[in-house]
Order: structure tokens, then C-alpha cells, then sequence
């Protein structure tokens, strides 16, 4: 469903029951006006051309899958960026950061809500995605310019609505392949292009603030986090603090 201008793709989509009851819906945007980020960061609109995409998943998975949704999702869209930039996935310029930013030369390129309600008793996962492709970054508004990319202002052109549906297909596939239990090519996947890897960070944990250094997923999709020489901590959920 294309809409012209919608305060947020998933605001829209969470609050409307016969969309949150479609597995496979996609709601997608021209203009945000009120675009969300995690933890009620804004996600502004720069421009046109850009992707601001929600779609509802059902999952039918463990606990601990439906928590990695956000990583799959994260999976597709830098599978779907390196495809259409050619890229090998053994390259640097284009990196996960956890939980679910994509980083292109270091800068963020796309970012990824995930909100779920239950509804007529399952759950149904709105999976937001915002990516930008459109603007130079001179375009960019000052304070955006050193830490925000664009798939343009590295010379990659593509429309939209391209890229869209490479990644509903890319996605799709990741999501059979988790539904069938073949989920951890793509936690693989994720440890081959982390950015995350190897950065110290501050979290909290059972009310204690606790810093490490990030040192892998483990196959549950939990961080692992390296607090002292020889304790390494699982972190499943929440903020991480890069220092
Ligand atoms: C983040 O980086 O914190 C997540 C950003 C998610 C932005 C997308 S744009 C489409 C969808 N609608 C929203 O309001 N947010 C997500």
C-alpha cells in the first residue's frame, strides 16, 4: 500500500487492526512527517526519493527468534544495499551495527523499528525500515551531515521502488529460511559484517551499569560481551552505550 505523506509507516500500520492481520502487508510512504526511531528518537525526512517501509510479519518462532527479527531484517537490507552496490561481503564500507543501523563508510544509512502487538491471540510484528537513497550530503541539514549517509552521495543510483522489492524478496527468503530453522547463516552473516565487533560499550544489567568490550553473537543472538579478562556477559535486549 503506497501512501503520499503518513505521519509514521508504522504508526499507521500498528494502530490499524485489518493491517497488523496481514502477514506480508507492506505499507510504504513518499513523506513522513513524524517518522520514528528506537527509543522515541525522531526519523526525519530529507527530501524525496527516500524509504520509509513497514511490513507486518507473523512469526511462528521461539521466543528468542522473534527478538532476532530486527537482526534479520537488518540481514535484508545490507544484502539487498551490497547487491545493488556490487559489493562482496567481505567489504568494510558497508557494516551492521547492532542491533539493527547500517552503516555505509562509517555513517548511517538505514535504520530499523520493530514494534509487535498481539492480536486476535498471535503476534504480529510491524518491521519498520527507513532507508536513505536520495541527497548529496551537502543537502544534508548541518548537524546530519557527518553522521548520515545516502546511497546517492557515494554515486549509487537507484529508485525506490527498486530497491524495495529487492529487499521484499531478499526478505522473504531470510524469513522461510528462519521459519524452517536454517536461522544461523544469517547470524553468521551478521558476525561477517558487524561494525560492532570488537567496540567497547556501557549497558546495564539488573540495575548495575557494566562496560566490555563487543566480542560476538552467540547462536541465540545474544551480544557477548567481554567485561573482564576472563568474564564474558550475554546481552539480549536494550540499549548498548558505544564509548
Ligand atoms: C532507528 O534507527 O532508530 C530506527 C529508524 C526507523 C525508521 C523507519 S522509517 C519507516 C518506519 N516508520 C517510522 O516511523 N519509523 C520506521
Amino acid at each position: 500500500m503506497r501512501l503520499e505523506t503518513v505521519d509514521s509507516t508504522n504508526s499507521y500500520t500498528v494502530s490499524r487492526d485489518n493491517l497488523m492481520l496481514k502477514s506480508g502487508v507492506v505499507v510504504y510512504a513518499d513523506n513522513q512527517t513524524k517518522g520514528r526511531g528506537r527509543f522515541d528518537r525522531k526519523w526525519l525526512t530529507v527530501g524525496g526519493g527516500n524509504l520509509f517501509a513497514t511490513l507486518v510479519v507473523h512469526p511462528q518462532l521461539p521466543g528468542f527468534l522473534v527478538s532476532l527479527l530486527p537482526v534479520f531484517a537488518g540481514v535484508a537490507v545490507h544484502k539487498t544495499v551490497s547487491d545493488i552496490m556490487g559489493l562482496n561481503c567481505n567489504n568494510e564500507r558497508l557494516l551492521l551495527k547492532w542491533p539493527n543501523d547500517i552503516l555505509l563508510y562509517g555513517k548511517k544509512l538505514s535504520g530499523i523499528l520493530c514494534e509487535s502487538r498481539q492480536i486476535q491471540g498471535f503476534m504480529s510484528v510491524a518491521v519498520g525500515i527507513g532507508l536513505n537513497i536520495k541527497g548529496r550530503s551537502y543537502a544534508l541539514p548541518l548537524e546530519l551531515r557527518k553522521t548520515v549517509s545516502t546511497l546517492e552521495s557515494v554515486g549509487v543510483d537507484v529508485e525506490r521502488d527498486e530497491l524495495l522489492g529487492k529487499m521484499l524478496d531478499i526478505f522473504d527468503e531470510i524469513l522461510i529460511e528462519v521459519h524452517g530453522g536454517r536461522y544461523e547463516k544469517f547470524l553468521d552473516y551478521w558476525r561477517n559484517v558487524s561494525w560492532s565487533i570488537g567496540k567497547k560499550v556501557a549497558f546495564d544489567m539488573e540495575g548495575e551499569r557494566m562496560c566490555g568490550v563487543i566480542d560476538g553473537l552467540d547462536s541465540k543472538g545474544r551480544l557477548n560481551v567481554l567485561v573482564s579478562e576472563s568474564s564474558v556477559v550475554s546481552v539480549s535486549s536494550g540499549e548498548v552505550l558505544y564509548l
